[in-house]
């Protein structure tokens, strides 16, 4: 999609459809010029039709008309903003996503769509980049029909007109080009999530990884079953044992040019990516299985994430670490009984193979921190609970190092994604307590969500982490805002704004060097050992 900003009367900028947002009661008293101009132009008629069909400018409404020639554009399209003491930009971002489709409903190429005058430009841009972009996707390359159309719907340029006194600047310019990227970055990520799991198999993951890498400048490594051997995880290996795909892991790496910032400790991404989850032996029924193709989305927004990185240029080095594999039933599957040994050490006792995103990622993380990241992210489609919980449409956000929590809960309000912090309670901690092993990879249903992070925190030492279990909002159940069907790149722009968010005050995150977990866990063994010790000799 190609943008650029004009200035002026909205009336005369060229597109076919003219845009409007509107926050309640502007249409009654307070217009706002573009709309002042756009009803003198057609003579009062606008206001009173959109009046008359009950337009109040609520965050739900719209309401198009015709122009009938009396303006450059051929239909105006007034989108409701809702109450403005309310107002953030994730309510822009969703008009302008369902602006995107309804223009695309129209079949219409071009379209101006007036900025509203909110606080901070800049951010509006952003906003209604973003949502616009976002929303002309579709993933329809197999449907015939949808392949076979002449000329499909396809907004192509739009002309975004600033508000009264606002001139175009750099500013505006690099929030132009950062949400491009960002909506770009996301539909690629759609893609991926959307993709059959014939298609998007651990290897074709791992192709896609390494085109985005090239493309972005990234340093990118692949392995195979052998380096996942020679690594010791033997969490990873289990999961992968009873498909026929060849697993692979993948590792992403931004270093920034400056060598004083090459040297700042990495930040570290981590995102499941089992590429179909049969459950196996512990096989799902056949309604929850059909989904499962999106049990990658966690990776495919780390992916993502990773494409806007290598342009955002970072004062410190950013990692993404992928254990992508299927988990499938069948003669060579690990089986319910079977106890695994982690890199860390830490034998585990397999009680359900449906809980197998815990596994692979346990064993990854191990490997993440062993980089002495300032801080370790994963996104993960982890648990049922958590949809239960908190829907479709919201993240569980996870972790015990408050101030690394906040950082991501602050982040997602800024990129307009709704988390909400579960607990990571050691209540929950009998969940997980085997007979024969160090624990077992499932635990009651209650709190289901809860124990999956409990899990998890096994694997991560002292290193300051944060789980984002996005197993609901990986995939939106319906139409919505800039949403279709299907996934969404959900957790994506929260780590774009994270590394932002770091990138602004990189010093402030230098100190946090924490011993890797399996340096950790060798002091823990050696103080137990030692307090054995003590308790032998005091006998
Ligand atoms: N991938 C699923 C979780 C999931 C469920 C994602 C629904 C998206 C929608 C995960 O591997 C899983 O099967 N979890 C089990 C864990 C249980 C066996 C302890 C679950 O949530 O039922
Ligand atoms: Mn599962
Ligand atoms: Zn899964």
């Amino acid at each position: 999609m190609n943008f650029s900003f004009v200035s002026g009367d909205a009336t005369r900028a060229s597109g076919e459809l003219l845009v409007i947002p509107l926050f309640e009661g502007e249409l009654a008293d307070t217009a706002p010029t573009s709309l002042a101009t756009a009803d003198s132009a057609l003579e009062g008629r606008l206001r009173g039709a959109a009046t008359q069909e009950g337009f109040k400018a609520k965050t739900d409404q719209a309401f198009l008309m015709h122009t009938h020639g009396r303006a450059g554009a051929e239909r105006v399209l007034l989108l409701g903003l809702g109450n403005r003491a309310r107002f953030h930009p994730e309510v822009l971002r969703l008009a302008a996503g369902r602006a995107a489709k309804t223009a695309q409903r129209l079949k219409v190429g071009s379209a101006a769509f007036v900025l509203p005058a909110t606080d901070a430009a800049a951010n509006a841009v952003r906003a209604v980049v973003e949502g616009l972009g976002l929303g002309v996707y579709r993933f329809d390359k197999y449907k015939s029909a949808a392949r076979e159309e002449k000329n499909p719907a396809k907004l192509d340029k739009v002309a975004l007109v600033l508000p009264d006194g606002v001139e175009k600047s750099r500013e505006l310019e690099d929030a132009l080009a950062l949400a491009k990227r960002v909506a770009d970055a996301t539909n690629w990520a759609r893609d991926l999530v959307n993709e059959p799991p014939n298609v998007v198999t651990p290897t074709a993951l791992a192709e896609a990884a390494r085109q985005a890498a090239k493309e972005g400048g990234l340093q990118v490594t692949i392995g195979g079953r052998r380096d996942i051997e020679k690594l010791n995880m033997g969490m990873f290996l289990g999961v992968t044992a009873g498909s026929i795909e060849e697993p692979r892991l993948i590792h992403v790496v931004y270093t920034p040019k400056n060598a004083r910032d090459a040297k700042r400790p990495p930040l570290a991404l981590v995102g499941k990516a089992i590429t179909f989850d049969s459950g196996g032996l512990s096989l799902k029924p056949t309604e929850g299985m059909v989904e499962m193709k999106t049990d990658m989305a966690g990776s495919a927004a780390v992916l993502g994430a990773m494409k806007v990185i290598a342009a955002l240029k970072p004062p410190f080095p950013v990692h993404a670490f992928i254990g992508a594999c299927e988990n499938m039933p069948s003669g060579t599957a690990y089986k319910p009984g079977d106890i695994l040994t982690s890199r860390l050490g830490k034998t585990v006792e397999i009680t359900n193979t449906d809980a197998e995103g815990r596994l692979v990622l346990g064993d990854i993380l191990t490997w993440a921190c062993e980089h002495r990241p300032s801080a370790v992210i994963d996104l993960a489609t982890l648990t049922g609970a958590c949809v239960i919980a908190l829907g479709n449409y919201i993240v569980g956000a996870f972790g015990e190092h408050d101030a690394t929590v906040n950082e991501v809960l602050q982040s997602a309000r800024t990129a307009g994604e709704e988390m909400w912090r579960l607990p990571v309670s050691e209540l929950q901690k009998d969940a997980l307590r085997s007979e024969v092993a160090d624990m077992k990879n499932s635990g009651e249903r209650w709190g289901g969500s809860i124990n999956a992070a409990l899990f998890l925190k096994e694997f991560v030492g002292e290193t300051p982490w944060v789980h984002l279990d996005i197993a609901g909002p990986s995939n939106s159940p319906k139409e919505r805002g800039y949403l279709s069907k299907g996934g969404t790149g959900a957790g994506l722009r929260t780590l774009v704004e994270w590394v932002r968010l770091r990138a602004a005050t990189p010093d402030d995150y230098e100190a946090t060097t924490p011993p890797t977990p399996r340096a950790a866990a060798t002091k823990a063994a050696a103080k137990g050992a030692k307090s054995a010790r003590k308790a032998a000799k005091g006998a």
